[in-house]
C-alpha cells in the first residue's frame, strides 16, 4: 500500500492564469511549458489502515500547509473511503517562492498515490487529477516541451516535442526564498473579478499558443523568445492592474530583466519568463549556458541560480 514518485516542476512559456471552473479546477486558456530536470519533488505514499488522520513531512520536518490539498489529491485518487496515508516529500528547491514547487508535488503525488491505491491509469487521467489539485501539476506528468489543452469539459496535455528534440537549459535566477504573499490560487481569481485585462488575455491566449507551437516544432528560439516574453508581460499586467494590484517582482528581479536584455544585445540565445513569484527564469541556448549563469548570478540581488536542462515527466521510482 505505498508508492513512491518523483516530478519535476515546469515553467510556463505560455501561461496558465485564471479559471473557468473554480469547483473543478479548469483554467481559463491553455498552456505551454518545458519541464525541468535538476530540480525534484519526491512523494512517498503509504496507506496505513492504523492511522487515525493523514501526516505528512516536507523535507522530513512535519507540514500542515500543504496537507489539505495533498489529502483531496489522494481522495480524488484513491476514493474518499482510502485509508488514511503518511505522506513524505523532499524537494531540492525553495517551495512556494514561484518556482513551482506545487506542479511537481501534485504530479509526484498523483502518481504515488495511483500506485500505492493498486490503481493504473493513462496518462489523460493522471494529468486531470494532478490537474484537479493544481493547474500547472498536469503539465509536469509528462516531460519536455508540454501543451495543455482546454477541451469541451476537460484538459489534455500533451508533449508537443521531446525534451531530447530541443535542450534548452533553464538558468532560474533566484532573488527572495522566502513564500510568496498571495498564491497564485487566490492571485487569479483576484484578477479574473478585478483586472480590466483579463477578457482580453483570454481571448489573446489561442493565438499566442499557436505562434509558440509553431516557433517549437520550428524550433525558431527568436520566435519563441518573443511570444513568450509578450506573454510573461501580458499576464504580470493583468496582476499590477487588479485591485488590490499584485507585484511580484522586487528590484533584482528588474535587474534581472536588464541582464537578460543586455545578453540580447551581445547576441546571446536566451529569454526571460516570470512566474507568481519574484524568480527569473532564462531560458537560453545550450551554447550559451555559461554566460548566461555567470551574468545572472554576477546581478546585484540575485542570491542564487539554478541551472537545468529539460527533462521527463513524473515517475515511479525505482526500487523504492
Ligand atoms: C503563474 O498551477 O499554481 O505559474 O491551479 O490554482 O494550483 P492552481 O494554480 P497554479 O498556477 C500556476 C500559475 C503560473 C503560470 C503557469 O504555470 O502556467
Amino acid at each position: 500500500m505505498q508508492g513512491t514518485a518523483i516530478a519535476q516542476p515546469n515553467i510556463a512559456l505560455i501561461k496558465y492564469w485564471g479559471k473557468r471552473d473554480v469547483e473543478r479546477n479548469l483554467p481559463a486558456v491553455g498552456s505551454i511549458s518545458v519541464t525541468l530536470r535538476e530540480l525534484y519533488t519526491r512523494m512517498r505514499v503509504e496507506f496505513d489502515e492504523s492511522l487515525g488522520a493523514d501526516t505528512l513531512t516536507v523535507n522530513e520536518a512535519p507540514d500542515e500547509i500543504m496537507l489539505p490539498r495533498l489529502a483531496s489529491c489522494l481522495d480524488e485518487v484513491a476514493g474518499v473511503d482510502r485509508p488514511r496515508a503518511r505522506i513524505a516529500s523532499t524537494c531540492n528547491f525553495p517551495i512556494a517562492a514561484g518556482l513551482a514547487s506545487s506542479a511537481s508535488a501534485f504530479a509526484a503525488v498523483t502518481v504515488a498515490a495511483a500506485e500505492a491505491a493498486g490503481k493504473t491509469f493513462d496518462i489523460d487521467t493522471l494529468s486531470s487529477l494532478a490537474g484537479r489539485a493544481s493547474g500547472s501539476a498536469a503539465r509536469s506528468i509528462l516531460g519536455g516541451f508540454v501543451e495543455l489543452q482546454n477541451c469541451d469539459d476537460a484538459i489534455r496535455c500533451r508533449t508537443i516535442k521531446d525534451a531530447g528534440d530541443w535542450p534548452l537549459s533553464v538558468v532560474v535566477a533566484i532573488t527572495e526564498k522566502g513564500p510568496k504573499a498571495v498564491g497564485s490560487t487566490e492571485a487569479m481569481e483576484i484578477s479574473r473579478r478585478t483586472s480590466p485585462f483579463y477578457s482580453s488575455w483570454v481571448e489573446q491566449q489561442q493565438e499566442d499558443l499557436d505562434t509558440a507551437r509553431s516557433a517549437i516544432a520550428e524550433r525558431d528560439f527568436e520566435k519563441l523568445a518573443s511570444i513568450a516574453e509578450h506573454n510573461c508581460l501580458k499576464m504580470h499586467s493583468i496582476m499590477w492592474a487588479s485591485r488590490p494590484p499584485m507585484v511580484y517582482w522586487n528590484a533584482a528581479t528588474m535587474r534581472c530583466l536588464q541582464t537578460v536584455r543586455q545578453l540580447q544585445g551581445e547576441g546571446i540565445g536566451v529569454f526571460f519568463t516570470i512566474d507568481a513569484g519574484p524568480q527569473v527564469k532564462a531560458v537560453c541556448l545550450p551554447e550559451h549556458v555559461d554566460v548566461v549563469e555567470a551574468s545572472l548570478r554576477s546581478t546585484a540581488g540575485v542570491a542564487d541560480v539554478m541551472t537545468t536542462g529539460l527533462g521527463e515527466g513524473a515517475r515511479l521510482e525505482e526500487g523504492a
